[in-house]
Formats: structure tokens, sequence, C-alpha cells
């Protein structure tokens, strides 16, 4: 990295503005008083970047520390375990060399030493001790990328942080330096790829001037090990190359994307591929032609196969056509095509078979395609969730999707499927939808960086739990006291259950007011397409709640793993947080708690609000302890989601009453 940009990117970073406005995010390196006697046995762009992080955030007399190759020729005498460490994984302890103890960090590669060099410090910040550190870790994904539906106007696509972080204005000339600030952040997760725009993209992301600009964003991201990726528009040989059709199958189509393909690696070098949207909300895509996904997806992949690059192709397909249930779509179309993909294609699918819902059953595709890597995305972004205003913590959101049971193999999850170990295929990965944008926290809300924290780290690792996470994250975030640290965490527990629970209780989901998404809509039925009217998703009538997904209704359970399928077919097995995704129960059903539906339904909406109202209490006694601008934000967003739980109880339950003709149950006294 140019010593400028490294330069002048600390000050962004330390200034004394950033201290209190959450600009440091999880890096609020304690002030140290000398300078760290640091070496490096190799001198390129990376080791440098990890040696400045090092020197940036190490404390007062926790030197010295040396960062080396484990191939460099003065370990070989330490015998150190260094092969299990993959291209990408690191270890960091204490070793006696030339008679002086120093902190080693070691890896095979550069990359190795930068992660190394972030996870002393994470060490360090969480209250670890320097002189017992032993740390090793290695990635159980290949891929731990961003998606960025950033629009190049600026306008960020279900972003509720400000504006795109990218001025592609300015770009390529000028290269802020927060963008370096982003890269050391992802850096600090492991994040090594970034799809820099919206997955619905316009071609002129892939004309010259516009390469250019990714390729300067590129050059800030490399010694952070960040690759740069683009959405590609499928429809651009037409748009772009004047030809008169898109068709994968067409010879000029693929060497429209050969030479596109060789004219932005020849500007970046590195650059990591294509992501594509096909077919879904109005993209174009192969299916125009009647091509298949798999037709589409491995043209792009011979175009990009010379230069080692790959296409992730997304399972999310929303069609004009809708079938009897749009959960159904993906796998539909996708199932079939397991084993036809080129081995440089990675199939993305989303966690759920709808849209990011607050919650949804894992999606059935995980397990079902044993042939085709499987990429995980998951939306960072709470477009469902109360966008910034509401804090809603996704690691429990994350962690339960990663660990269900495909039952397809015994043992099965779908971090298993994910990591990819169990077929050995090239390619594993997740992918995040960002919330950053360029307010000044990033991503609009102190507690949504834990949601960025929060998915890096479970890409790193997806056997982590959501709650150590939270834990790392307070400590980095908020300082080691354990009274703040165990408060921020209680805080962050049950957030995204209470979300759950005054959106959509029991299974029921995309309740959301249409289009933006935000507050309450169930009673929404007059869109011209069916499934965009949240009518469709609870199906309440006279007689009951819910979707009926069994036998009986779509039939979308036997999507699922037989063994799965039995549990999800029966409302007596089928966990009551999905119970209304899968069947359509009259209101007076019975539950295992012993309250009716209904009952339950009110039980929920309230115990959503308490949560919230527990959330603010707990909130307002860290006044004292946590500086006053952070503070203020995050109490101020807290009133506000006090009073949308409010609103989307009462909106729904109003709404629920005039359907079922119910008065509320006896002695549900909503709490004050
Ligand atoms: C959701 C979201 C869209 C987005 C789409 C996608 O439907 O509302 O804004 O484009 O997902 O993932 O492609």
């Amino acid at each position: 990295m140019p010593l400028l940009v490294a330069m002048i990117a600390s000050l962004a970073a330390t200034g004394p503005a950033a201290a209190e406005d959450g600009y440091q995010l999880w890096m609020r390196y304690p002030a140290s008083a000398s300078q760290p006697a640091i070496e490096v046995a190799r001198d390129t762009p990376m080791t440098r970047a990890a040696a400045a992080e090092v020197r940036r955030g190490l404390p007062t007399g926790a030197g010295p520390v040396l960062l080396a190759l484990a191939r460099d020729p003065r370990l070989q005498g330490l015998r150190l375990a260094t092969a299990k460490l993959g291209d990408e994984g690191y270890s960091v302890q204490r070793i006696t060399i030339d008679g002086r103890t120093v902190t080693l960090i070691t890896g095979n590669s550069d990359r190795g030493l930068l992660y190394g060099a972030f996870a002393l410090l994470r060490h360090l910040d969480t209250g670890g001790a320097i002189d017992t550190v032993a740390l090793t870790a290695a990635p159980a994904v290949t891929l731990r990328v961003l998606n960025h539906w950033d629009n190049l106007d600026g306008v960020v696509e279900r972003g509720y942080a400000g504006r795109s972080l990218w001025d592609w204005w300015s770009l390529p000339d000028v290269k802020d330096p927060r963008y370096t600030d982003y890269a050391r952040a992802n850096a600090s997760l492991g994040i090594n790829g970034t799809v820099l725009n919206n997955v619905n993209a316009k071609a002129v992301s892939l004309t010259a001037p516009y390469i250019a600009k990714a390729a300067a964003l590129a050059d800030v991201f490399r010694p952070y090990g960040i690759r740069v990726y683009l959405s590609a528009r499928f429809s651009a040989p037409i748009e772009l190359g004047g030809i008169k059709t898109a068709d994968p199958r067409d010879p000029a189509v693929a060497a429209w994307w050969k030479a596109k393909a060789d004219e932005i690696y020849r500007a970046i070098p590195d650059f990591g591929g294509f992501l594509v949207k096909a077919n879904s909300e109005g993209q174009p895509g192969p299916r125009d032609y009647g091509a298949s996904h798999a037709d589409g997806a491995n043209m792009l992949a011979a175009a990009v196969k010379p230069h080692h690059g790959i296409i992730m192709w997304r399972a999310f397909v929303y069609a004009e056509t809708d079938p009897d249930d749009r959960a159904k779509q993906a796998y539909t179309e996708f199932k079939p095509l397991d084993g036809k993909f080129a081995d440089n294609v990675i199939v993305q699918v989303k966690n759920g078979a709808i849209d990011f819902q607050p919650r949804e059953p894992f999606h059935p595709l995980f397990g079902a395609m044993p042939k085709t890597p499987l990429m995980i995305e998951f939306q960072i972004t709470k477009e469902y969730l109360g966008f910034a205003s509401h804090l809603a913590y996704l690691g429990p959101l994350f962690e339960e999707v990663l660990d269900a049971d495909t039952g397809v193999r015994r043992g099965e999850t779908v971090a298993s499927v994910v990591d990819g170990a169990d077929d050995r295929h090239g390619i594993s990965g997740m992918a995040g939808v960002a919330n950053i944008g360029d307010s000044r926290d990033w991503s609009g809300s102190t507690f949504n960086q834990a949601n960025w924290y929060a998915f890096g780290r479970l890409a790193w690792d997806p056997t982590l739990s959501s709650q150590t996470i939270a834990r790392e994250w307070a400590a980095q975030t908020f300082g080691q006291d354990p009274a703040v640290i165990d408060a921020v965490v209680a805080i962050m527990a049950g957030s995204r259950e209470a979300a759950v629970d005054y959106t959509g209780p029991l299974g029921l989901a995309h309740l959301m007011a249409t289009g933006h998404h935000y507050g309450p809509g169930p009673w929404v039925s007059e869109l011209a397409r069916p499934e965009w009217n949240p009518v469709y998703y609870h199906r309440a009538d006279r007689g009951g709640i819910g979707f009926d997904r069994t036998r009986t209704g779509s039939n979308a359970v036997a999507q699922y793993a037989p063994r799965v399928a039995k549990v999800y077919a029966d409302p007596a097995k089928t966990p009551l947080e999905e119970l209304l995704w899968f069947h359509h129960l009259p209101w007076d059903h019975q539950l295992s708690t012993g309250r009716t539906v209904w009952g339950e339904l009110v039980h929920r909406y309230d115990r959503g609000i308490a949560t919230v109202v527990d959330m603010r209490r707990q909130w307002e006694a860290l006044k004292p302890r946590i500086d006053a601008k952070r503070w203020e934000k995050a109490a101020s967003q807290l009133a506000v989601q006090e009073r949308e739980a409010r609103w989307w109880r009462d909106a729904s339950l109003a709404y629920w009453m005039s359907i079922n003709g119910l008065a509320l149950p006896g002695g549900s006294a909503p709490p004050a």
C-alpha cells in the first residue's frame, strides 16, 4: 500500500471525531504510548499492511512481534505445525528466537500473516494476555464475500446507512482513504471478496471507464487480501456489444464475454469474477432464449476460466410466472441442474426459500445438490427487520440456518454443505448483502456493525456461536468492562427473536408493507401479482391462518429430505417457530404451550414488545458507561423501535381480529 494512503487512512481512523461516532467500528485500539518493536521478515504490500495494523493496535508493552512466513529459515528449528494452516490460516504464539522472546505471527502466505495480525489484536482487545497467546485458525470457506447492492448513481438498494461508499464520479483518480479503512475492517474478519455493484446490474458497469474505477478500488483492497467482483448484466452483449442476442449458446455472445473478461483482467489481474442475477424479478437471463441457468453460467465460466475467475450464479429466481408457491421456484429450477455446472461456478442460494424474512426455514436446496458447490447468501442489511432503526442482532439468525440439519446425510448441516468438505468441492462460499454506506458509523447504527462483524466471523468459521461472536464484538466495540459486555450481549441475544415476535410470530412471514418493507401491511391484497400481496403469505380467513405447504396445499415440504419433510408435514411436530409457514390451522387449534393459535399469536406479539422494553431498560442503565454520542443514538433508535413494535402489534392484531372476529384472549393485557 502506498505509504501516504496508509497514513491518511490511519488519520481518518483515529482522528478526534472518530472515537465517539462509531467510525472505528470494532477496531478501537487503545492509544499506545510507545512504538512497539515489530519485525517483518518479508516486505510486500500485504505484510506492510499487516505490520501497520499491529503497529496501530498493539498496546504499550506488548511487543516485540515478528511476522514471518512458516518457511522462514529462522523458524525451521521450532517444528511449528503449520501444514494444516493452508493458504490462508495463521498461527500466533510466543517463541524464543536468538535468546529473545517474541510474539510470532506466521502462516504459509502473506495472507496468513495479515489475518494473524488481526487475530492477535482481537485477542488483546477482548482481554487476552500477550504472554499466553496461542492462536491457530484457518477458514472453513474459501469465498467470504460481501455483496454491495450499490447502484452507480450512489443509491444503495435496500441500504439504510447513507449512500454508496464508492464515489464513482471521482474514481479512479481520487482514492478516498475510507476505502482503505473499509478494507481493513473486512480483512480483520477474513472477508476476502467484495462485489461492488448491485445484482440488479447495469451493463454500463462493464464499460472501460467503470472497469478503470473498479481497478482503482481493487488496487486499494489488494494489500488487504480482498478481491473485487462485479455483478454482470446478462444482456450486456446486446446493450454494449451491439449483438442481437444474449443467448449463451451463440458463439458471438460467448466471444463477446471472453473479450470482456480479457479486458477486465488486463486492468485487474486478480479480478474475482462475476455475480449474476438472471431471470429473476425482470432481470435478463438464459431462460429468455430457452437455455438453462447452467448454459448461462457455464458460458460465463468459460470466459473467466483462463484467468482463474469464478461465476457466482444466484438461485434466487423469482419469475413473473408464479407457480402455486413462490417458495418452490428455486428448487424446482435448480435441483435438476445438479452436476451440470462448470467447476468454476458456484450457485448462490439465499438462506431461505422466500426472501430474507426475520425467520425462514433453511432453503431446501441445501443438501439437494451434492454435485454443485452452493454458496449461502445472507442479508446483513435489515430490509425486513426494521432497517437501521431497529436493533436486531442477526448472529442467531445466521447460526440457526447454518446449524440446521438437512436430513440428507447423517450429521449434514447447512454449514457442512456450504463449507463443501463432504463433497470435496474446489470452492465454497458465503455471501452477505452488505449493510454499509457512507454514514459516519458505516452501518447506520452501532449495533448494525455487529451484523457485519458476525457475518464475517461466521464466514471464516461457521461453527462459532452467535453468543461468542457477540461477546467478542461487544468487548472490542465498548471496552472490556464485564458489566458492559454482559448487558450489551444480553440486549443483542434476544433482539432478533423480538423482531420475529412483533412482526411475524409462529412462522408468519412477509407481512411488511409492500415495496419498501418497513412497518406492517398484512392487509394488502390488491396488487397485480398475487405474491406481491401479504395476504398471499398468511392466508388468514375466518377459519384459520397460515400457508398450507403440506400435501393438501403446495406440498413445498416435499422439497426437503424425507426425514425433515416428515417433521414439517405434521403440525404436531413442526417447531412452533415455523408452524404457520407450513400449515394453515384453525384459530382455536390447540398448541403444546397450552394456548390456541390465536392466544399464542397475541402472547408472542406482547412478548416482542416486552423484550424491546427490556432492551431499552438495559441500555438506559449503561448510560454512564458508554460515550455520549454512541449511547444517545442507540437510545433514540431503541425508542423508535419500541414505538414501532407497538405499531406492529396493534396494527396486526386489529387486522387479524377483523378477519377472525375473535376477542383478545382473556388475561393477556398488553404490557404497559
Ligand atoms: C429482494 C429485494 C430486492 C432484491 C432481491 C434480490 O427481493 O427486495 O431489492 O433485488 O431481493 O435478492 O435480488
